[in-house]
């Protein structure tokens, strides 16, 4: 079913419109610090599905709901261990998401049956208003068609879903541009799921001790969403692990073979590297800069402009691991020089 998508610049009417629609049980786009989320009531399981068939979202992977105050929380979960309180207490709001045993009051579909909820609490005036405005628990993914990258801005949420959702609310570029971490808090200990904007050294400050990043590619995932193809750009992208001198016989090998190149490089690398296109996506003096840019990055290459992108693999440290950890999941495989490191 096909409708027209309303656009509107951020502003007071706008999100009054924003949170009536989603009071009806529509769904709308709307801006958070990490990603453009795409929301809907989630208390209302017949909106709630309406996300999974815009998206094309499989019905076994969870949803994030988006609260705008640490109080909400306690309505939605059974018990908060002290150490989740800890997290809420130095992240929240923020680019964090906690995932706590359910009391069973959001929409079964919104925790694809599961007993856990995973709850968020933006840093987004844009979201927050929106959420206090519609008074309701707001469930959301980010916004993009199923294994695309996120949006970083309101023109990729277009590109991807524009006549497929009510509304989308233009609230500029996204600052963090990678998602929130997700941290399992319903164990004796914390785990991070997925690592995001707040970093595995940022927790352990809080916590003084060392927690575990449970490689979630393994198995069973306990986050559903991990098993699934994420952030594939539209052209098959190779990562390069070497230096520049390797890097540059890979694109000589590839362009021999009668390949358009595109590379998604730090300015440094791109300084030393001549390819078909360069798309310098930050500084690696500064990971920030690269978080940001890189969805936005990997939408630029066109299938009519190259045949294949090769990817720098940048330092996993800090917000580096969740830039890495989209990077592995966005590639087809990674090529590794011999004897560089
Ligand atoms: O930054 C973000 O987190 C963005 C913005 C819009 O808030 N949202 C986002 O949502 O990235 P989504 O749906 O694209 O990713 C949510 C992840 C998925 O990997 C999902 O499987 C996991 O969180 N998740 C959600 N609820 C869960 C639960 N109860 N148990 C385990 N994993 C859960
Ligand atoms: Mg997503």
């Amino acid at each position: 079913m096909s409708k027209q998508t309303q656009f509107l610049i951020w502003d007071e009417q706008a999100v009054e419109q924003l949170a009536k629609q989603i009071q009806a049980g529509e769904v709308v786009a709307f801006p958070t610090e990490t990603v453009y989320g795409l929301g809907a009531d989630a208390s209302n399981p017949e909106a709630v599905a309406k996300i999974f068939e815009a998206k094309g979202r499989p019905s076994d992977n969870p949803l994030i709901v988006h609260v705008a105050d640490k109080d909400q929380i306690k309505h939605y979960v059974k018990e908060i261990p002290k150490y989740a309180n800890l997290l809420i207490e130095a992240f929240m709001p923020g680019p964090l998401t906690i995932i706590l045993p359910s009391n069973g009051k959001i929409a079964n579909n919104v925790t694809a049956g599961l007993d856990s909820v995973g709850i968020r609490i933006p840093d987004h005036p844009a979201a927050q208003e929106l959420i206090r405005t519609a008074n309701l628990p707001i469930a959301a993914p980010s916004a993009n068609l199923s294994g695309k990258p996120s949006p970083t801005s309101a023109i990729h949420v277009f590109q991807d879903l524009n006549g497929k959702i009510a509304a989308i609310l233009d609230g500029g570029t996204t600052g963090v541009g990678l998602e929130s971490t997700v941290v399992d808090c319903t164990g004796e200990v914390p785990r991070i799921m997925r690592p995001g904007g707040i970093t595995k050294d940022d927790i352990e400050l809080v916590l003084g001790y060392p927690i575990e990043q449970s490689m979630i590619e393994n198995d069973k995932p306990k986050s559903p969403g991990m098993k699934y193809n994420h952030y594939q750009p539209d052209v098959p992208l190779i990562l390069i692990d070497g230096n520049a001198e390797f890097f540059q016989s890979k694109i000589d090998q590839y362009q021999a073979e009668g390949k358009a190149v595109g590379l998604l490089v730090s300015e440094e690398l791109a300084s030393h590297l001549s390819a078909d296109q360069i798309q310098v996506c930050g500084t690696i003096t500064n990971l920030s800069t690269i978080a940001g840019q890189l969805y936005q990055t990997l939408r630029t290459f066109k299938k009519t402009e190259v045949d294949l992108i090769l990817a720098e693999v940048f330092p996993e440290e800090g917000i580096g691991q969740a830039i890495m950890n989209r990077l592995k999941k966005a590639a087809i495989h990674i090529e590794k020089a011999e004897n560089d490191r």
